[in-house]
């Protein structure tokens, strides 16, 4: 096979990425129009997402396509209307990535936690990704302690969505799946965790040298949206350099240097 072709592993599939206008999402996007899929980025930073959108098409090695549709992911009717889009555009829908995320300022005490924010939090991270049913998730869907009470309730009930979602939608041929990355440097990380723009500096990783970037969480997109994975369903692919396994306060191995 001719190496342009090995590498294009979404060549002729159709992905529609919410939060697509940067972080994660943004990386993703311009990631699976280098494999080949035509690309719907779902937003409301609209400024935002047409100029990457713009990026991504006048890009040399992208003869694929993307394009850009405002869309609120809280909203059932934008959802619809994303949906609609790429199919109308594209002819049909074979990826649905649900990465659109916020967090919420912290605060330690659960009795400082409001009910509006709490539910402000939940309707964009968990409601969102039910509307469009199917989602990144974060190795604060699998830990405690990690983020704020509003963030983790909404991930770990995002686990258990996907989940459902999988037993049920599998006997349709769909799969579904979860990206769990830990704190990766967007502008949504920077704003959680104060951090000044030199990024997290590996701090987070039990790897030794491993900095996790927006691109490992879209490489891991990547593999659930492609048929590589087209036995991988239910799955909960953790992308963490091993964070989610240490317990901070206990190891017998010694801190690395
Ligand atoms: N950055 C990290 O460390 C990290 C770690 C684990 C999981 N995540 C998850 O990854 C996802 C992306 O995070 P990121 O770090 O790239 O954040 P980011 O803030 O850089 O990007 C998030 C994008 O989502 C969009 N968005 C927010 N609310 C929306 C809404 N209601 N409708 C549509 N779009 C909306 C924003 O406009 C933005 O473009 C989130 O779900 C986040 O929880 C991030």
């Amino acid at each position: 096979m001719h190496a342009n072709l090995m590498l294009r592993r979404l060549q002729g599939k159709v992905a529609l990425i919410t939060g697509g206008a940067r972080g994660i999402g943004e990386c993703t996007a311009r990631l699976f129009s280098k494999h080949g899929a035509k690309v719907l980025i779902a937003d409301i930073k609209d400024d935002l997402g047409e100029s990457v959108c713009k990026d991504i098409g006048s890009s040399s090695s992208s003869a694929s396509g993307c394009s850009y549709v405002h869309c609120d992911v809280t909203k059932e009717k934008d959802i619809e209307n994303a949906v609609n889009t790429a199919v109308t555009q594209y002819g049909k829908l074979d990826i649905m990535f649900n990465n659109a995320g916020t967090v919420d300022e912290v605060k330690p005490n659960i009795l400082d936690n409001d009910q509006a924010e709490f539910e402000r939090i939940l309707s964009i991270n968990l409601v969102g990704a039910f509307l469009g049913r199917n989602m990144l998730l974060g190795v604060c869907g699998i830990i405690g302690g990690a983020a704020t009470h509003a963030y983790t309730s909404s991930k770990h009930g995002l686990l258990g969505l996907m989940k459902n979602t999988a037993v049920e939608l599998g006997r349709f041929g769909i799969r579904v799946n979860c990206v769990s990355p830990y704190a990766v440097s967007t502008p949504l990380a920077k704003d959680f965790l104060k951090l000044a723009d030199d990024g997290l500096g590996g701090m987070y990783s039990n790897l030794k040298g491993a900095v996790l970037e927006p691109e490992d969480a879209a490489e891991a997109a990547l593999y659930l949206g492609s048929d590589e994975s087209k036995c991988v369903s239910g799955h909960n692919l953790v992308v963490d350099g091993g964070f989610a396994i240490v317990n901070a306060g206990f190891s017998v191995f010694g801190k690395s240097e």
